[in-house]
C-alpha cells in the first residue's frame, strides 16, 4: 500500500512542480528572503504541529539517551549547551535542568520564533544567539560546551563534515554531541529510488534538505572517541524522512 501511495505523491509531485508549483519552485529557489521566510514558519508552526506526538517521542528520547550518556553529572554546576540549527526552539522543553543555552542558526528569521517559545520556557537559561553556518562557528571558542545538540540539521548542511569538524572544536573534551537526523534507506531498495527522485524537489521546498544522506555513518567516520546510534523507521512520519538516525558521540 505505501509502495502505491509514495510512487504515486513522488510522480504527482514532479507532475506539479513543472505545472502548477513552477512559479513557487522558481521563487524558493532563486530568493533568499522567501525562502528563509517559508521554511522557519513551516517548521515552527506547521510541521512540529502536524507530527506533534511522533516528534515529542523521538525528542524525548534523544534527550533520554543524552541523559544517560552524562551519567551522574554534579547538578549544581551549570551544563553548558550549544543548540545548532535550533530553528523555532523545538527542544527547548526537553533541555537538562541547570543548562546554560547557547543557540546558532543560519536563518535570522528562525531566531523570531526561537525567542517566542523561549518566553514559554522560563528555566531555560538562555546565554546567547548566533547567526552563522554551522560549517564554520569561528565565533565560538574551543573546547567551551559540554554538550551539542543537533537535530534535523545535517540534512541541510552543506558541509557535513566541517559541521562536524567545528562540532568537535567547540566540545570539552569528553564533551557530547546529541544528534537526530532522518538518513537514506538502504541503497537497493524502492524507497531509496523514490527519495533520491523526489530529492531534487525537495531540497527546494524545504530549505535545502536532502533525503538521501548518509548522516549517521558520517558521524561515525568523524573522528570522536566513541558513537552511539539507533536506527529506527517511525512510521508516523513521511517515508520519506525515514528511516531516522539518533545518537549520542563522544569527543
Ligand atoms: C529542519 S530545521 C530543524 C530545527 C530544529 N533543530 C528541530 O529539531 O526541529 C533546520 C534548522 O537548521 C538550520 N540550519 C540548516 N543548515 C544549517 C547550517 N549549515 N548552519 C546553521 N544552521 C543551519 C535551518 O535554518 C533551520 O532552522
Amino acid at each position: 500500500m505505501e509502495f502505491i501511495i509514495y510512487t504515486t505523491a513522488t510522480i504527482l509531485l514532479w507532475v506539479l512542480s513543472a505545472t502548477w508549483l513552477l512559479p513557487v519552485l522558481i521563487i524558493f529557489k532563486f530568493n533568499k528572503t522567501c525562502r528563509d521566510k517559508w521554511f522557519s514558519w513551516f517548521f515552527a508552526k506547521v510541521s512540529e504541529s502536524f507530527f506533534v506526538s511522533a516528534m515529542a517521542k523521538v525528542r524525548k528520547h534523544a534527550f533520554d539517551l543524552l541523559k544517560e550518556h552524562l551519567g551522574d553529572r554534579k547538578r549544581n554546576t551549570p551544563l553548558e549547551i550549544l543548540e545548532i540549527g535550533v530553528g523555532g526552539g523545538p527542544n527547548l522543553p526537553y533541555y537538562p535542568e541547570n543548562s546554560n543555552l547557547t543557540v546558532l542558526d543560519m536563518n535570522e528569521s528562525s531566531i523570531e520564533y526561537f525567542k517566542e517559545n523561549l518566553k514559554k520556557h522560563t528555566k531555560v537559561i538562555h546565554k546567547r544567539t548566533v547567526i552563522a553556518m554551522a560549517e564554520d562557528m569561528h565565533e565560538l571558542d574551543n573546547d567551551s560546551f559540554d554538550v551539542v545538540v543537533c537535530t534535523y540539521v545535517l540534512c541541510s548542511a552543506t558541509n557535513v563534515r566541517s559541521v562536524l569538524k567545528e562540532v568537535k572544536r567547540v566540545l570539552k573534551p569528553g564533551g557530547k554531541f546529541l544528534f537526530s537526523e532522518h538518513i537514506i534507506y538502504h541503497s537497493s531498495t524502492w524507497n531509496a529510488t523514490l527519495q533520491r527522485l523526489v530529492n531534487p524537489l525537495w531540497k527546494i521546498y524545504f530549505h535545502g534538505c536532502n533525503l538521501n544522506r548518509k548522516t549517521d555513518e558520517e558521524i561515525k567516520k568523524a573522528g570522536f572517541s566513541d558513537v552511539v546510534t539507533e536506527k529506527y523507521y517511525p512510521k508516523e512520519f513521511w517515508m520519506y524522512v525515514r528511516p531516522q538516525a539518533t545518537g549520542v558521540a563522544t569527543k
